[in-house]
């Protein structure tokens, strides 16, 4: 597999090469099946211990109390923007509460207004997106007791993360949008109501998005709501309600298998993480202000790095001159421009490492004079 670039693509992204021969050598054939996991039943014995495994390693991996029911949904995060306001604010008189802390959450919040109120009770849109609040920023929003309190745990466009989950009151349930950083490190989900991730930035293909729900939250979901979009169908049909994205379900098994035995959990995976993103943020640091980084300190993702260079004629050189060296997938978001490095679990250190010498020599030749 010596063809296989350095990919820092947002997502879809790289996932775990143990993963991709695995699937290799099932694709066209599962031993004792005889079958593609293009082709079997969601029905069948093999599907139900793929989707049986698949949430035992998440509530393995994560701690995940009794209290919380694990489903997988379709439809993508976009999709969890609505169904999370039609089930827990519909016909609700109190507003809900939304943090914004980039692109991400806003458009979180703006689904949310088709379905009743809502109240942005912390942005950094006029500091363009720089950092996530502190609890006590939060706190005062939080007296008038809100349907709930929506956060993104990490903003992958902005690259700003919270470091710790955000402290909510007791009765007002945190809801999280965790798709950029789910399974890159423990999270206290008991401390959430609801906590959500599309699958495909560390947790597999595209197709599948995970929800985990607390089951008091249940009975506050309205009557009347599409079938497929009211979470209790999901917990009442073991996510088979209908067919399930049943290949990419397959994957997401295959890489919280990855995860549990070959990294050895997420306290370690964690590990990993913050030793890849300080290569980067050190070739960052360390220019002399050559490079710009976006995000406060204290707010810095470990899973999207975004910076600058002194000119966007700078970048574009940036971007194709790591292309040519393997590197791939670093234009930054066209809403903000720049440079953006993706770090999931499943970039190895040896690419991060390739991308941090490849900053620090582009720095030092840009530097000098020719
Ligand atoms: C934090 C976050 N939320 C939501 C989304 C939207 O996800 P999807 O395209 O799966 O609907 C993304 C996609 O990149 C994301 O990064």
């Amino acid at each position: 597999m010596n063809d296989r670039v350095v990919n820092f693509a947002a997502g879809p992204a790289t996932l775990p090469l143990p993963v991709l021969e695995q699937v290799q050598r099932d694709l066209v054939s599962l031993p004792g099946v005889g079958a593609s996991p293009l082709e079997v039943s969601h029905r069948g014995p093999w599907f139900e211990d793929v989707i049986g495994e698949a949430e035992a390693n998440l509530r393995s991996l994560l701690a995940i109390p009794d209290s919380h029911h694990v489903v997988f949904c379709q439809g993508g995060a976009t999709m969890q923007f609505s169904m999370v306001p039609m089930n827990f604010l519909r016909g609700d008189d109190r507003a809900a509460a939304y943090v914004v802390t980039g692109s991400w959450s806003a458009k979180a919040e703006k689904e949310a207004e088709k379905e009743g109120s809502t109240r942005v009770v912390w942005t950094g849109e006029n500091d363009g997106f720089v950092r996530v609040p502190r609890d006590d920023e939060l706190a005062p929003a939080m007296s008038d007791r809100p349907a709930y309190l929506h956060i993104t745990s990490n903003e992958t466009i902005h690259g700003v993360e919270f470091a710790s989950t955000p402290a909510a009151p007791p009765d007002v349930p945190l809801i999280s949008d965790s798709s950029s950083d789910f399974l890159s490190r423990p999270v206290d989900v008991a401390g959430h109501g609801l906590l959500y991730a599309g699958a495909q930035k560390n947790a597999g293909p595209a197709g599948v998005t995970i929800a985990i729900v607390r089951d008091d939250l249940l009975p506050r979901i309205p009557d009347g709501l599409p079938t497929v979009l009211d979470y209790r169908t999901y917990v009442q049909n073991g996510s088979m309600y209908n067919t399930p994205p049943v290949f990419a379900i397959y994957v997401l098994m295959l890489v919280t298998r990855w995860l549990k035995h070959e990294v050895g959990g997420l306290e370690k995976q964690l590990e990993h993480n913050h030793e890849k993103a300080s290569l980067v943020y050190d070739a960052i640091d360390g220019s002399n202000g050559f490079y710009r980084g976006h995000a406060d300190a204290g707010s810095r993702s470990l899973m999207n790095v975004t910076w600058r260079l002194p000119s966007e004629e700078l970048e574009r050189r940036f971007v194709q001159e790591a292309a040519a060296a393997g590197l791939v997938e670093l234009k930054g978001h066209r809403s903000v421009g720049g440079i953006r490095a993706s770090l999931y679990n499943a970039m190895p250190l040896a690419g991060a490492k390739a991308l941090a010498d490849f900053m620090w020599t582009f720095a030092a030749a840009e530097r000098t004079p020719a």
